[in-house]
């Protein structure tokens, strides 16, 4: 199983000869200026929540890819209205066996609106059963008790927001980390914007005498998971 970051949160999962793509917003960015988003056709794609730099390019590369969209149900009510219909929507705390494994929604503490102010439920994070694995991507969140409950679920991967400002920072993504109980963390949702700049040597140095397997991989880079 392989993951490649595409900047911000968006990152490509792939497993069992499926490509689960997760928040694609990668035209708007600069630094993803070299990724062409109709190269990536993939199976399925999961949004976390609404806001413009996880949903900037959801439809157009739906459009080019035919790919089922995982969301929460307002989401996915937005996207009918959008012309798109097969979004298929979630709610937190319930769970769904798709063909390349199981996803459950849990919670997000953030806000969740569409780019065209209709509100976008609850923000959300996912935890995905595949390929053998247990993989929890946290979208944009605060640190939150609830991550305790993921504490026994061995979380092989978690992708956790670590830019501070809209989300986590360095300091609470340990803490997080601490409380899933997990040791492989990818950093997400950094340096795009002047206000979620961070020093990335620090941040990685944080996580490593943590005793935390950390990743901060280039736009473009593939990690074995
Ligand atoms: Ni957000
Ligand atoms: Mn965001």
């Amino acid at each position: 199983m392989k993951t490649t970051f595409y900047g911000q949160s968006t990152f490509m999962i792939e497993t069992g000869g499926k490509k689960l793509l997760f928040d694609p917003f990668i035209t708007p960015n600069p630094m993803a200026k070299d990724i062409d988003i109709h190269s990536l056709k993939p199976d399925y794609i999961l949004v976390s929540h609404g806001h413009g730099d996880h949903v900037a390019d959801l439809v157009a590369i739906q459009k080019s890819s035919d790919a089922i969209i995982i969301c929460i149900a307002e989401i996915a009510n937005w996207l009918g209205k959008h012309g798109i219909n097969n979004a298929h929507g979630m709610n937190i705390g319930g769970g769904f066996n798709f063909d390349f494994g199981r996803v459950k929604m849990v919670n997000a503490v953030h806000s969740s609106t569409m780019p065209d102010g209709a509100p976008g439920g609850n923000p959300a994070g996912f935890v995905i059963y595949t390929g053998g694995k247990t993989i929890y991507y946290a979208g944009d969140t605060a640190l939150t008790y609830d991550m305790k409950l993921l504490a026994d679920e061995n979380v092989d991967w978690a992708y956790l927001p670590i830019g501070d400002n809209y989300t986590m920072g360095v300091d609470d993504a340990l803490k997080a980390s601490s409380f899933i109980n997990c040791k492989n963390i990818i950093g997400m949702h950094y340096d795009t914007f002047p206000v979620i700049k961070i020093n990335k040597e620090e941040a990685a140095e944080k996580f490593i005498k943590a005793g935390i397997n950390i990743k901060l991989p280039e736009i473009g880079e593939s990690i074995e998971l």
